[in-house]
């Protein structure tokens, strides 16, 4: 067997993603989507329109990216949304001093005058001391217009829905109230280290349910009471059910949506098995929130949340109704109130850099076992040796499959070597025109996962892999 690839250097060796403003050296904390990348995206971020925003009958908005200040200070991100930092006396290099604290086993719970003493025992590795500890905003500023008004890129999706929620209530007069939106966020991180995990301009995909703190039917988690999920309390992890877990998040909203959350994860691809909720301590929730459940992933380079998903309370609508002098308020099971929201809230590129690591195989080459539904690439058709009846009847079925599919197609290099490169791009099918296809009218169609080869009627071809892809098989038969 060759080296082992890793999913990152495979992802960058078919331009998956690579480094933004490559040829300037690069940019620490952006990248860039390349063809295949895209082509993924689309598709996972369609997929969860299908499964969350379709299934369910939610709503979806598309908000813009830069925020006037008002709606951040309302929201606490001007003052809330910092980061401790020091920095090195000697070599000046800058670190986010509660992440330094955690990799010498200090656990940061707020208190910034403990870590600053924590710190004092510690040193860079140049051998130089720190600074004292600074509280850093981590929103990027702007200005907006002429007169050069304050504003910020927005550093989460959630408060376009917050500040559209009065809008769609009029409308449905109903509560829950569910509004999803995928969209761009900006964190300006002070050190983003692992490439897609910690990214300075990144995608979210959040959903924000408004309920009636009174009401405490929510139907839908009828459906969830039996399923499975894996969860780590106090460091442990262990299997529960939809009953167990609603003890747990004590709040039906929000135990269903977890549910549609574990099984969306499993869908496009994520390995159940380096996958569990965490429910975080109180020290370590966001300003506004009364209780934080992430989702968590093994990869190779730790663990990391790609799903941080909360309970809002009041907290957002409140701050927006006294901020904007708006009545937020509803007519609730028990008067006038200010909704409660729970909220999912997504990384794509955590959620992708989780997919690439958990769907990565190897056998005489590495290869991305997508599910054929999220595949960028579904199908790769190959002429056998470069004849003209060959290449005329290659192209015909090209042209077939690609009024649905996107086709890799490549009439040059030994087959293997095609092979080779539409594994490495994670395609699920390849299809070869050979001599015999001109006499037989069948095709040899081999497949991703374990290279088998079978033969199939070339008219069929585009209706078998239809059915395949519908059923999330990799296999034709
Ligand atoms: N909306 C939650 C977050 O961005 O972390």
């Amino acid at each position: 067997m060759k080296e082992k690839i890793t999913a990152m250097d495979l992802a960058l060796k078919t331009s998956l993603i690579y480094p933004s403003f490559e040829i300037y050296g690069g940019k620490s904390g952006f990248y860039e989507f390349g063809d295949l990348g895209v082509k993924l995206k689309k598709k996972i971020e369609g997929f969860w329109r299908e499964f969350f925003i379709k299934r369910n009958n939610f709503f979806e908005i598309e908000g813009v990216c830069i925020t006037p200040r008002i709606v951040l200070e309302a929201s606490g991100h001007v003052e809330e949304f910092t980061d401790p930092i020091v920095e090195c006396k000697k070599c000046k290099k800058k670190y986010r001093a509660d992440k330094l604290g955690e990799e010498k086993g200090y656990v940061f719970k707020g208190d910034v005058k403990e870590l600053e003493e924590f710190l004092k025992n510690i040193r860079c590795e140049c051998g130089g001391e720190f600074s004292e500890v600074k509280l850093t905003n981590l929103m990027f500023k702007t200005e907006i217009g002429y007169e050069g008004e304050e504003g910020f890129l927005r550093p989460e999706t959630a408060q376009n829905i917050f500040t559209s929620f009065k809008r769609f209530y009029q409308q449905t007069k109903k509560l829950p109230l569910a509004i999803g939106q995928i969209g761009k966020s900006f964190r300006n991180e002070i050190s983003p280290r692992n490439v897609l995990s910690r990214l300075r301009e990144f995608t979210q995909a959040e959903i924000e349910v408004f309920f009636d703190p009174h009401e405490n039917e929510f139907p839908l988690w009828e459906g969830v009471k039996e399923k499975k999920f894996k969860i780590k309390k106090e460091g442990k992890i262990r299997v529960v059910n939809g009953e167990e877990f609603l003890e747990i998040v004590d709040n039906k909203i929000l135990a269903f949506l977890l549910a549609e959350e574990w099984e969306f994860y499993k869908e496009i691809g994520l390995d159940e098995r380096r996958m569990w909720f965490r429910v975080l301590r109180d020290d370590e929730t966001p300003h506004y929130s009364k209780a934080n459940v992430d989702l968590e992933v093994e990869t190779s380079i730790g663990i990391i949340e790609i799903a941080g998903n909360a309970y809002r309370g009041d907290y957002d609508l409140r701050r927006h109704q006294e901020f904007s002098k708006e009545s937020l308020e509803v007519i609730g099971k028990e008067g006038k109130i200010i909704p409660h929201v729970v909220e999912l809230s997504m990384g794509i590129e955590r959620s992708i850099f989780a997919l690439l690591e958990h769907t990565l195989s190897y056998k005489d080459w590495g290869t991305f076992k997508f599910p054929p539904k999220i595949a960028p690439i579904e199908v790769s058709v190959f002429p056998l040796v470069k004849k003209e009846e060959i290449i005329e009847e290659s192209l015909k079925l090209k042209r077939k499959l690609e009024e649905k599919y996107y086709v890799y197609y490549r009439e040059t290099g030994s087959i293997g070597k095609r092979y080779a490169k539409s594994d490495e791009m994670g395609v699920p099918y390849a299809i070869t025109i050979d001599y015999q296809s001109l006499n037989d009218g069948k095709a040899t169609i081999r497949y991703r996962d374990d290279g088998k080869q079978e033969r199939v009627s070339i008219d069929k071809i585009p209706h078998l892999i239809n059915e395949n892809i519908k059923r999330g098989k990799t296999k034709i038969k």
